[in-house]
């Protein structure tokens, strides 16, 4: 295997395809007879519809019927499969299915018509009236009836002791404890939730957006009743994810169940202020930190209870701290979590569910320990370096922390600050410098792929593993060139298809360590069989040979030991009338399952991702407007697969991190319980204009344990980190801590 092209900063292999519109999402793929839905969504928090009049939209000629819980088919309650088979992110409330509400925005209806505008006209004139019922709205209110949380988000341990934290706080020399708040955020990718759904006869063809093909596809069998052979789902093009499309919402199933009503194909697609309510967000938080330690900065205790909000007909958790449970050493620490059931959507996993909104209490806190201790933060940090993971009692596969604070510190220049909050000026704004640590599980699951070499010297691969926009074509493109010895436009990955081998989800950043390795696998299986043919067949240079002396070379096999000896797959295969060579090969790695039958690599070691990040602020004294001025972010995430890509997720994760320290906040009507900034004029998210010059370096060492092509995950670890470097810098810049995000210009007045 040759390793020549994994790495580079090629361009994206679909770059052009989505750039002139050949690329087609969800609900962009044309039929016949296809119809349109237009969701229509609940316009209170609880109680009970009392009415629904559809004759007025259902004159409307072109208009086919209005799908609702009078006339829709029943579900069946999703069963849980094996892990990856897919989750409905409601389960208690299947879509359609009754009277009940339980928040505002929940979808309750659909028009369906032959054209989009006559459906959304439709939807317009379906007349409902309501029995409400008296709502539990806000978290503040309840915080302290918070109740304990039955799960935990892929079985992650939600309360964690070791040692007496409270004992080791009392006794501390230097405490802090301090309170930390994050609102509601909303994923908002680009593309929303969408679907085309076309049955013909018994047999179901679904478009989704979707981060789990395969999860999605078995979910729709499964919810309808279907044999999963009946059902093929199919997401070729994804406009962004970001946890929100992880599990299943109402528009896939719905969208069949539509369709199924009025007998044509069926396209629904969110409104973008649907997806404020009926595709997920991430939680509302109160963190509190409290941090003791020794004068030289040594940790004796860490305490981090956070108190979270889900709905009530799902519980999902926001894991505030499982990464303070392996972040520093530290021999005394409790880390809980406490829940309020709120009359809102569910929230679901959000880029780094967890270790997001986590690290920027915990950073906050440690930079406010260090401000203390009259320490610097990054020497904060070193004197709790955890060598070895502190909970599981474990060493990690591979880390380079260390390093990453030193690169980073040099690039930002920290050694040139002046350690004293308010004491620095450009002109006339003040400026400041932060810094935090980024941390991200590294995932690996099972996942099947096949490899197909054909007999014109073109691979084709195979996996339904699907490219939600980070580049997983690219980079499996880049891993199959290599271990076929091929030029990558030799070789077309197809992704996305619930006909192709099983392949994992995109959650928890594990596409690249999971796929990545299957595809290289199926594709050395290929090389082996066709050094077994040759070493077989009196026409070939390599006759006679042992097989495992052969290995894949400059679009053919070759002899290890006479390089020269050898002949082009394409010689081989016409010379032998072989179409094609095809393997398919399975790795059943799983990094969440490590006792079960897993290598010893993954039973014995702890697998993260590491990084630091740094910000530089420039804040106006006046207007107290921040500036991000320039972003450092040093990652180690085991080998680097394509350098391009690679920037771009650790950008876009800084971004949303930006947009959670100084922008974005979903905002709720407090006696409605509606989200009212449900549009992007009123949801800020960070544009060009706010950017900084940013500055993204790997400390690119393969990780050797977790998989043979050495990479780790890179999808969320960007954004973890960000905000407590973000809230760090305003505080050196300008005296002032907030600790409420996002850090607005009037609570910096304040
Ligand atoms: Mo990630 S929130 O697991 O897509």
């Amino acid at each position: 295997m040759n390793n020549e092209i994994t790495g580079k900063p090629i361009d994206r292999v679909d770059g052009r395809l989505k750039i002139t519109g050949g690329a087609q999402y969800a609900a962009e793929f044309p039929m016949k007879d296809l119809a349109y839905g237009v969701a229509i969504t609940a316009t209170i928090a609880k109680g009970h519809i009392a009415s629904i009049d559809t004759r007025a939209a259902e004159k409307i000629p072109g208009v086919f019927g209005v799908l609702s819980y009078k006339n829709s088919m029943s579900l069946h309650f999703p069963q849980g499969g094996d892990p990856g088979s897919g989750k409905y992110a409601e389960k208690d409330l299947l879509p359609l299915q009754s009277d009940r509400i339980f928040y505002d925005g929940q979808m309750i209806a659909v028009a369906i018509a032959d054209t989009f505008e006559k459906a959304e006209y439709a939807a317009s004139l379906v007349a409902i009236t309501y029995e409400p019922e008296t709502a539990v709205l806000e978290i503040e209110p309840n915080a302290s009836n918070a109740r304990q949380p039955k799960t935990g988000l892929g079985n992650q341990p939600m309360q964690t002791k070791r040692g007496d934290a409270s004992t080791a706080l009392a006794n501390a020399p230097v405490t802090i404890d301090y309170t930390y708040t994050t609102p509601v955020y909303h994923h908002n990718a680009m593309e929303p939730h969408a679907t085309t759904a076309q049955w013909t006869g018994d047999e179901l063809l679904i478009y989704d957006s979707t981060q789990s093909v395969y999860g999605s596809h078995s979910l729709m069998a499964n919810m309808l009743g279907l044999e999963p052979e009946k059902v093929r789902l199919i997401a070729l093009y994804i406009g962004g994810g970001f946890g929100s499309k992880g599990f299943s919402w109402p528009n896939t199933v719905v969208a069949a169940m539509a369709s199924k009503l009025v007998g044509k194909p069926v396209q629904l697609a969110l409104a973008r202020q649907q997806m404020f309510t009926t595709a997920g967000r991430r939680s509302q938080t109160i963190q509190n930190v409290s941090l003791g330690a020794d004068r030289d900065g040594k940790l004796l205790s860490i305490r981090h209870a956070s108190i979270v909000e889900t709905s009530f007909v799902d519980e999902f958790i926001e894991p505030c701290g499982v990464a303070t449970t392996m972040l520093y050493a530290c021999p005394n620490l409790e880390v809980t979590h406490k829940v309020v059931n709120l009359n809102r959507g569910t929230p679901c996993p959000m880029r780094a569910p967890g270790e997001s909104v986590g690290t920027y209490a915990l950073e906050a806190a440690m930079d406010e320990l260090a401000v203390k201790l009259q320490m610097d933060p990054i020497a904060l940090r070193l004197a709790n370096y955890a060598d070895e993971d502190p909970q599981k009692k474990k060493p990690f596969s591979s880390k380079n922390l260390r390093e990453c604070y030193e690169q980073g510190a040099a690039a930002i220049g920290w050694k040139d600050r002046n350690v004293q909050p308010a004491s620095m000026r450009q002109g006339r704004y003040l400026v400041g410098y932060g810094m935090a640590t980024a941390t991200y599980p590294a995932n690996r699951s099972a996942s099947t792929a096949r490899a197909i070499l054909f007999a014109d010297g073109r691979a084709e691969i195979e996996c339904c593993t699907q490219d939600i926009g980070t580049g997983t074509y690219t980079i499996m493109t880049q891993i199959a060139a290599d271990a076929l010895s091929l030029p990558i436009t030799k070789v077309k990955v197809k992704l996305g298809d619930s006909d192709f081998p099983k392949g994992a989800n995109s959650g928890g950043s594990q596409v690249s360590a999971s796929v990545g390795p299957a595809i290289r696998a199926a594709a050395i299986d290929v090389v082996g069989k066709l050094a077994k043919l040759a070493v077989q067949d009196t026409g070939s240079p390599l006759h006679g040979l042992d097989e495992k002396t052969i290995q894949a070379n400059n679009s053919g096999i070759y002899s290890s030991a006479e390089p020269q000896r050898g002949e082009s797959f394409q010689a081989l295969l016409s010379r032998l009338r072989l179409d094609r060579i095809d393997a398919l090969a399975t790795t059943n790695v799983s990094t969440r399952a490590p006792e079960a039958g897993q290598p010893e690599a993954i039973r014995n070691y702890s697998f993260h991702s590491w990084g630091a990040q740094f910000i530089r602020v420039l804040v106006d004294p006046d207007l107290y407007t921040v500036k991000i001025d320039k972003a450092v972010s040093v990652m180690d995430i085991g080998k680097v697969l394509n350098q391009k890509t690679a920037t771009n997720q650790i950008m876009g994760g800084m971004i949303f991190g930006i947009g959670m320290a100084l922008m974005e906040s979903s905002v709720y009507d407090p006696a409605r319980g509606r989200v009212v900034t449900r549009d992007l004029a009123n949801y800020l998210v960070p544009v060009h204009a706010d950017m900084p010059v940013f500055d993204i370096r790997f400390i690119d060492r393969p990780d050797v344990l977790i998989s043979p092509i050495g990479a780790r995950g890179i999808g969320e670890i960007g954004i973890t980190g960000t905000a407590a470097a973000v809230a760090n810098a305003i505080y050196h810049a300008t005296g002032k801590r907030v600790r409420d995000l996002p850090i607005s210009l009037e609570k910096l007045m304040d």
